[in-house]
């Protein structure tokens, strides 16, 4: 996944100030290197920058114009080098190229080009985009050249192209998203919303098969393959570009977990009808299929436990497992793909299969006009806003919000469920605040140069210890390994040493004594006992006391592992907002 931004017509000739701010806040989509590509005014060769690492405080001395394209990599092919960084030129210097995605068939289209004539400079798939048009636009208009190299390029792409002759971006989009934002004479392209929405807020997300072209006096929307023009039709989001800043708050990260106060109840007022929708499938059929990855895997992997609830056997399986069974899936399937992006490709491969089983697609997503809710039979957005740090949390809990309320929804309990959940946010609003962060802060400090932690949870509150621990691992880089309390005897209790950290997740429900009997087990191995839960217990060491909001009472209990990962990486010295190697969706196999 790699971040694309331009703007034409920029509204003060610094195009290329204007790029690298909106890149800043596409950081979370690549952050290995970047690069912009713009035309000075007056000039004929474009002049570009490019930089290996992270943007965050990065300025440019690029010169005054009005037109600029940039990139924020996330490498796939090629190392992490100033001269693999995007943009790339073609060998005249007049066209650049940004790329998002994979050409599958590179190695083919380069020697061709080569023998050609055609001079190489970086090691990646993507130049051969650059000198493919420029062969092209020999014989024909640029963008039809654009068009047809386009064409020619396998498997899942964006790329946007700066034409300095023409004076205009032309991009194309097969897999990876790309929006345009139309400002009054000013226009912006995009993979996601933030970076242009300090500008605009009307939009258009580009379909696959799509492409536009931008130029000072507007935008064009055309179809790639029969190049003909299609009607451009905008509409307005209702993000505010405070929901893309930091607001105050030293991190993303922090500031989105803070948020949930209100995402979280905010569910139970949105998606109503659509809930509904799907509610009645699922009581006709009784057949749910649940697929994601990463976080969103472990939502499906909760709702199932409130679907059982409402006797319904949903089955999970993270999408990259998913081919083998995709042959169950049938005309009275509701498999319901979960996804805050909606962009990664193993749940779009999977919700792809199960569609073409004849199952009833729902997706389940937070990002808008994102390729899953294009594919889907009917969508529910959770609501969250714009999620900007790679370790998702907000997402996370709207998603499994908005499930619980479907999972009730079918058992006939929606309002209920509704007024369950406004409960959850009030009791958030008086929980989650200064008091609480101070203890977590003291527990991080004292838990800090541990690097191996174990966790253990039961039925609800297993899926819980799944994702606190990812948001251990993903911030903060600590081994943290979770299981079912269940297993503990089944070989996970050799671990467990005089001072090792052990936390326990429970609520106060069925299973509440066999945890603490698992609990007891690991405390007389000499584990140190950290329980997570709504009540204090001999069996604990130390506890973090969550709210006892009964069967969502796992979602407090998260939140304690996110801002635990959050200050455990701080103490370490991570970044929590960009952990190494992890990119916000991965919009590749
Ligand atoms: C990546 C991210 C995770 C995310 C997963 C699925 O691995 O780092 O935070 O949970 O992708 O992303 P999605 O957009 O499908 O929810």
């Amino acid at each position: 996944m790699c971040g694309i931004f331009a703007v034409v017509n920029d509204k003060h000739n610094s195009s290329a100030q204007t790029v690298l701010e909106g890149l800043k806040k596409l950081e979370y989509r690549g952050y290995d290197s970047w690069g912009i590509a713009m035309k000075p005014k007056g000039g004929q060769v474009l002049q570009v920058e490019k930089h290996i690492g992270k943007i965050g405080q990065a300025s440019t001395s690029l010169p005054a114009g009005s037109i600029a394209i940039g990139h924020t990599r996330w490498a796939t092919h090629g190392g992490v080098t100033d001269t693999n960084a995007h943009p790339h030129l073609d060998c005249t210097k007049q066209i650049a190229v940004l790329h998002n995605g994979i050409v599958e068939n590179y190695q083919e289209l380069k020697a061709k080009l080569l023998t050609q004539g055609h001079v190489f400079i970086s090691e990646t798939d993507t130049e051969v985009i650059a000198h493919l048009i420029e062969e092209k636009q020999k014989t024909a208009k640029i963008e039809t050249a654009v068009f047809e190299t386009f064409k020619e390029l396998a498997g899942s792409n964006a790329i946007a192209v700066l034409d300095s002759k023409t004076e205009s971006v032309i991009a194309c989009r097969n897999g990876s998203p790309l929006v345009v934002g139309m400002g009054k004479d000013d226009y912006y392209l995009a993979s996601d919303v933030p970076a242009f929405l300090k500008f605009t807020n009307a939009v258009h997300f580009l379909l696959d098969g799509e492409a536009v072209i931008l130029t000072k006096t507007g935008v064009s929307l055309h179809d790639v393959e029969t190049h003909e023009k299609k009607n451009l039709v905008t509409q307005h989001l209702d993000w505010k570009v405070e929901d893309a800043e930091k607001g105050g708050f030293p991190h993303f990260l922090l500031k989105e977990i803070m948020e949930q106060k209100k995402t979280i109840p905010k569910t139970s007022q949105i998606n109503g009808e659509e809930l509904k929708k799907v509610a009645d499938k699922i009581k006709i059929h009784k057949k749910v299929v649940m697929v994601a990855c990463g976080t969103a895997f472990y939502c499906a992997l909760a709702a199932k436990y409130f679907f059982a609830q409402s006797g319904v056997q949903a089955q999970t399986y993270p999408a990259y497992e998913f081919l083998p069974f995709a042959k169950f899936c049938d005309k009275d399937t509701v498999f319901i793909a979960i996804s805050q992006s909606g962009e990664t490709a193993d749940t779009l491969i999977a919700a792809r299969n199960a569609k073409k089983a004849g199952a009833y697609v729902v997706a389940v997503i937070n990002a808008r006009g994102s390729t899953l809710e294009r594919l889907a039979d009917s969508t529910l957005l959770v609501g969250a806003g714009p999620e900007i740090a790679v370790v998702s949390t907000k997402a996370f809990t709207s998603q499994l919000a908005t499930l619980y309320l479907l999972a009730h929804d079918v058992g006939g309990n929606i309002v209920t469920a509704q007024k369950n959940l406004k409960h959850l946010g009030q009791v958030l609003e008086g929980w989650l605040n200064q008091t609480l962060l101070d203890k977590v802060i003291a527990l991080a400090k004292n838990i800090l140069s541990h690097e191996d932690m174990y966790l253990i949870g039961k039925h609800l509150n297993y899926p819980s210890t799944l994702e606190f621990a990812l948001k251990i691992k993903e911030a903060s880089y600590i081994h943290a390994e979770p299981f079912a309390a269940g297993e503990l005897k089944h070989g996970v209790i050799s671990l467990i040493q005089k001072g090792t950290i052990c936390f326990v997740l429970a609520g106060n429900d069925e299973v509440k004594n066999e945890v603490l009997s698992s609990a007891a087990e690991l405390r007389a191995r000499g584990g140190y006992i950290i329980g997570i839960a709504p009540f204090q217990a001999t069996e604990f060491d130390t506890t973090i006391q969550t709210p006892d909001v009964g069967d969502l009472t796992l979602f407090p209990n998260v939140i304690v592992g996110q801002l635990l990962g959050y200050f455990l990486g701080v103490g370490r010295g991570t970044d929590p907002d960009k952990p190494r190697n992890l990119a916000k969706s991965v919009t590749v196999k």
